[in-house]
């Protein structure tokens, strides 16, 4: 067995089992080892009275008040705890209003202020809204949208991320950012941009798409053959046939494109990352934050992250409440991008401007947000904005000053969270979440699903989101990686909809089940191989030979249908696989009930030993009930230890692991008081004070410890 020591002896929280100093130091040493670890680790360097890394935050645009007024700005933030503001991103007119002519000293002087009030800052590249000086002399660096209209000054994103001209801007404007900033003690970290959201449609990105197909296939031969391009009469004979997708089009061609539009934002992002890193100092975090609530699939997340620092996104609710599954996922969703802690860079004060109905949280839901960030591993959260522009597109998103300059009414909320941040800094500190489970995510698999849905009821955060409330109800840490992360600290691994499958990831996951892993992989995995054809084996692929089973055929529903098995009964719809079995030891643990046409009696779930692990296929999706039997036979099968203990079902767990101790953060997502009995005297870190017992009303938030630090 090559399994580390986290995975076999990770130990369960309760009295008869206390924390092992010894184990935790190992994952501590495995965990904060990771190439990167050190770069989260910056902003506590950075200023010598901020207490990061738990910092509160919030966005700041000095840019558009008069100076006069940020002191008493600066010193409302002070009041409220704030330890960092982003500043900078958007002000590109005001940095540099006509071209080449650079004005940084209102900048400078804002970072110096903010310094005395004990707030570090956070330098956003200003490449999102490029001024209206630029665009006009050069319209070639506007977008062109997919129906070939080219964008215009206005409003922002209306760059063309391809074009070799606003990238020359762009470095050329970081670059002087960072000569001047890049040793300023009080800046502890870049953003590049906003929220990569926009490609284009122009001829030139046209060209650029040819030359990056030409330069993976080499040959029309290759790429006519792997795209299966016979098909319609595709056939392409010279590169330039090849058509730039804005729609439908070939799976081949669309998949390659998805990939073409993550290289080219990441090698647009990786400008500005070589202009900053060339002058700023080393403890100076780049980073950028990720917008469509964490799940838009644009391009690929992890990807684009992987040159960064830091992974940092933005969090909304957006119209309504938090759902805490949701929200929590995705914070699991963004610490797998770099398998590590992260920042919330935006989030609401209370309400946005953006949906249907800008509904506002109630009373300490923005507290109950801002810890569950926490728990889930991020370690700064900023609202945006600190104050509303007075005009601009913006004017009623929440904020946490009105226009007249004083507290809105959530300021208080906010206040009373950057105080509890500055009390449970100490027991956070060098403190991350830890997981025996993972759920598998790619984006080439999101992507070859979503161009084929075949039901529409087929929503992949949907189907996620089954798999991982099971494991959160059990209280749980789950990460969320991508499928070819290192597996081996885990003890069981679910991978549902892994549709694309390549021999390359099927011998990975091969080898974390030899090696006594537990795959538990979900509906329409391994249909296809890495150019988006069919495997001419069934699904699940190149797995089919180790699981000693296969997909005999596929069946979008429109009703529910029957499941019963040793794991018990209970009811599928959205999608069913008929199932086989070929070897004699791959056992089924579900079939399709009766009347139920072509899946009548047919196994729905096979399970088989291989190496020194198992591999199980189910091939519904399951209603929560049998689905939550289902995940709690796959954690006991593999042994997973409990973290906590038992709790409500409206009470969320989060469990972050420091070196000799563990911090729990509880909270209660339900409308009624509840109580939680501790597997463990625990410290109460906001309160002080032993507890054994906790009362948690609508909304509670309890931060507590076990161990010592
Ligand atoms: C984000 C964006 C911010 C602001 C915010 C409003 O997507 O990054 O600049 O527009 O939305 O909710």
């Amino acid at each position: 067995m090559r399994f580390s020591l986290a995975k076999h002896t990770f130990p369960a929280l309760t009295p008869q089992n206390p924390v092992s100093s010894r184990i935790l130091l190992v994952i501590l040493a495995i965990a904060f080892l990771a190439p990167g670890s050190a770069a989260f680790a910056a902003p506590a360097a950075a200023t010598s009275d901020s207490p990061s890394p738990l910092l509160l935050g919030a966005a700041w645009y000095p840019e558009q008040w008069p100076e006069s007024r940020w002191d008493a700005d600066l010193q409302l933030m002070q009041d409220a705890h704030l330890h960092v503001v982003r500043v900078g991103e958007f002000a590109w007119s005001t940095m540099e209003p006509a071209s080449g002519q650079y004005r940084l000293d209102w900048l400078a002087r804002a970072i110096r202020l903010a310094e005395k009030h004990h707030i570090a800052i956070v330098i956003g590249t200003p490449t999102d809204a490029p001024p209206a000086w630029l665009t006009s002399a050069h319209p070639e660096t506007l977008r062109v949208d997919a129906d070939g209209r080219r964008a215009e000054h206005g409003g922002r994103r209306q760059f063309n991320y391809a074009s070799p001209e606003y990238r020359a801007f762009c470095a050329a404007i970081a670059t002087q950012l960072a000569r001047r900033f890049g040793h300023d003690p009080n800046v502890i970290g870049w953003q590049i941009g906003n929220e990569y959201t926009d490609e284009s449609f122009d001829p030139a990105t046209r060209g650029q798409f040819d030359q990056w197909l030409k330069a993976k296939y080499r040959t029309l031969d290759a790429l006519n053959r792997d795209w299966t391009t016979a098909y319609w009469s595709e056939t392409y004979d010279r590169w330039d046939e090849i058509p730039l997708p804005n729609s439908g089009g070939n799976p081949g061609l669309l998949l390659d494109h998805k990939r073409f539009v993550s290289d080219t934002w990441r090698s647009f992002q990786q400008v500005q990352i070589d202009a900053i890193r060339k002058y700023a100092d080393p403890r100076q975090f780049i980073t950028t934050n990720i917008g469509g609530l964490g799940w838009s699939d644009n391009w690929d997340h992890y990807e684009i992250t992987k040159p960064l620092d830091l992974a940092s996104w933005d969090d909304y609710v957006g119209e309504g409440h938090l759902n805490a599954a949701r929200n929590g996922a995705m914070h699991d969703f963004v610490r797998g991008w770099k398998r590590q802690n992260f920042w919330v860079m935006e989030t609401q004060p209370g309400s946005v401007n953006w949906a249907p109905i800008n509904t506002t949280l109630d009373p300490g839901e923005t507290r109950a947000m801002a810890w569950q960030a926490i728990g889930h591993g991020a370690d700064a959260v900023l609202y945006w904005q600190w104050r509303d522009a007075l005009n601009g597109q913006e004017q009623y998103h929440g904020a946490l000053i009105g226009p007249d300059g004083t507290p809105l009414p959530i300021y208080d909320e906010i206040r009373s969270i950057g105080s509890e941040f500055e009390r449970a800094f100490a027991a956070l500190k060098n403190t991350k979440p830890v997981a025996q489970v993972a759920i598998l995510q790619t984006y080439d698999s999101r992507w070859a699903i979503d161009f084929q849905p075949h039901s529409k009821n087929y929503d992949q955060l949907q189907v996620l989101l089954d798999y991982y409330r099971p494991l959160r109800d059990q209280g749980l840490t789950v990460d969320i990686v991508s499928a070819d992360a290192p597996l081996d600290s885990y003890k069981l691994v679910f991978a549902p909809s892994l549709n694309v499958i390549s021999n390359h990831l099927a011998a990975h996951l091969l080898a974390y089940v030899q090696q006594g892993g537990h795959l538990f992989i979900g509906p329409r995995s391994g249909m296809k191989d890495e150019h988006n054809s069919l495997n001419i084996e069934r699904q699940p692929g190149p797995l089919v030979t180790s699981l000693g089973g296969r997909v005999e055929q596929y069946y979008a529903l429109e009703q529910s249908i029957p499941v019963t098995g040793t794991i018990g009964s209970g009811s599928a719809s959205i999608w069913a696989e008929q199932l086989s079995v070929s070897s004699p030891d791959t056992q089924i643990l579900l079939r399709y009930g009766q009347p139920n046409g072509w899946l009548n009696d047919q196994p729905a779930m096979i399970t088989r030993h291989v190496g020194q692990g198992r591999i199980t296929y189910l091939g519904a999706l399951l209603n929560p009930e049998p689905m939550r039997r289902v995940v709690s036979w796959a954690t006991t099968g593999a042994q997973v230890q409990p973290e906590f203990g038992p709790v409500a079902a409206n009470i969320e767990v989060c469990r972050r692991v420091g070196a000799s101790h563990f911090v729990f953060v509880l909270i209660n997502h339900g409308p009624s008081e509840t109580h939680v009995s501790l597997p463990s005297e625990m410290r109460n870190v906001l309160s002080a004070g032993q507890v054994s017992s906790i009362e948690l009303a609508p909304q509670a938030v309890a931060v507590l410890t076990a161990g010592t630090y």
